[in-house]
């Protein structure tokens, strides 16, 4: 089997997956349509042309503006849906799916509508699709502590639907200690912690993620690279790095894959997963995403497995299930190079 097909055949997790960030433009145009909402671009194509980003605030940007014609329920529901279609076309078997309440709530849609709508296409993509899945409310760090500490309360009510609280938006000049009294809170309520770090910020960042939010995994991690002790601690206590390489081309922080340190991470035995961020805004679903890395930097089948392995490791999964899917995992491997 050529190494494309390996890659789409092998039953893989994703753990680094904004909801908003797989909005494609048709659906995104279908859905202003009905709610009668004006984009500000004319068509999907000048709209995908806007797709250009130097750094991360381009981006977002461009995605909050996204997300502004989403209202209803079923307006969450069908980009959720949209993604899982995509996911399962993947062969992704499970998926850990962030979502950004306050990019809704400050517009005035209700918590409620934007959890229901999500929960709801969840909930059909494990009975039609029978693909597993964990939701994680990420706060948006260039709002402020008393902003995230309103959404950890509005989200009590639906504690069951929710597994962990995460840390995303702009990095520069929101660094993780601004929200260390609300992911402590969180973590009162049980809530499992992660946090977007080292993507455009320093080290201190990752540190402070470890140290200050105690998050069980890292989303991006890049900028571990520059720190040898942060390395250390990260490989002795198997921190899982959520990298997202499509999303770290398009956003300039790696000039080019074949200078993505993926590899070199995987190899001093970081816990480091591929996954593909705001696919419908950087070119590529997981897969495309697995192709891309494994073409600029010459991976090996076993080198994949290992990756997708670490996702299942790296999951929130309850330890039954995730024994189940490595066990699928490994029987696929076996058949396929040993
Ligand atoms: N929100 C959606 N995608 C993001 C990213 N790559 N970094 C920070 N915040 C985000
Ligand atoms: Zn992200």
């Amino acid at each position: 089997m050529n190494l494309v097909k390996y890659i789409e055949r092998l039953p893989k997790a994703e753990l680094h997956l904004h909801i908003e960030g797989s909005f494609e433009p048709e659906l995104m145009f279908r859905i202003a349509e009905r709610n009668n909402i004006q984009l500000k671009f004319r068509s999907v194509e000048s709209l995908r042309e806007a797709y250009h980003f130097t750094q991360l605030q381009d981006f977002l940007d461009l995605y909050y503006a996204g997300t502004s014609v989403l209202i209803y329920e079923q307006d969450f529901y069908d980009l959720t849906w949209d993604y899982l279609i995509k996911a399962k076309a993947n062969n992704i078997v499970h998926t850990e799916i962030m979502f950004d309440p306050q990019a809704h709530t400050t517009r005035g849609v209700p918590f409620e509508t934007v959890i229901k709508g999500i929960c709801r296409a969840l909930n059909d993509g494990k009975e039609k699709l029978g693909i597993s899945s964990e939701l994680i409310m990420s706060f948006l760090r260039h709002l402020s502590e008393e902003d995230a500490f309103k959404t950890l309360e509005e989200s009590l009510p639906y504690r069951e639907m929710i597994t962990a609280v995460g840390l995303d938006s702009s990095e520069r000049g929101n660094p993780p200690e601004k929200f260390g009294r609300v992911f402590a809170k969180a973590r009162e309520y049980g809530f499992f912690t992660v946090a977007h770090a080292g993507e455009e910020g320093p080290p201190e960042n990752i540190w402070g993620a470890l140290d200050l939010l105690n998050v069980s995994r890292i989303d991006h991690g890049n900028s571990s690279m520059l720190d040898n002790k942060l390395i250390e601690k990260l490989i002795e206590r198997q921190i899982p790095l959520t990298i997202c390489p499509l999303s770290n081309l398009r956003l300039k922080v790696v000039n080019d894959l074949s200078s993505h340190p993926l590899k070199t991470m995987l190899h001093k035995g970081l816990r480091v997963t591929v996954n593909s961020d705001d696919p419908a805004y950087f070119g590529g679903y997981i897969n495309d995403n697995f192709v891309a890395i494994a073409s600029a930097l010459s991976l090996s089948k076993e080198e994949i497995g290992q990756l997708v392995q670490n996702s299942f490791h790296a999951s929130f999964l309850p330890e039954s299930t995730r024994q189940k899917y490595l066990h699928l995992l490994d029987d696929f491997i076996n058949l396929e190079i040993r």
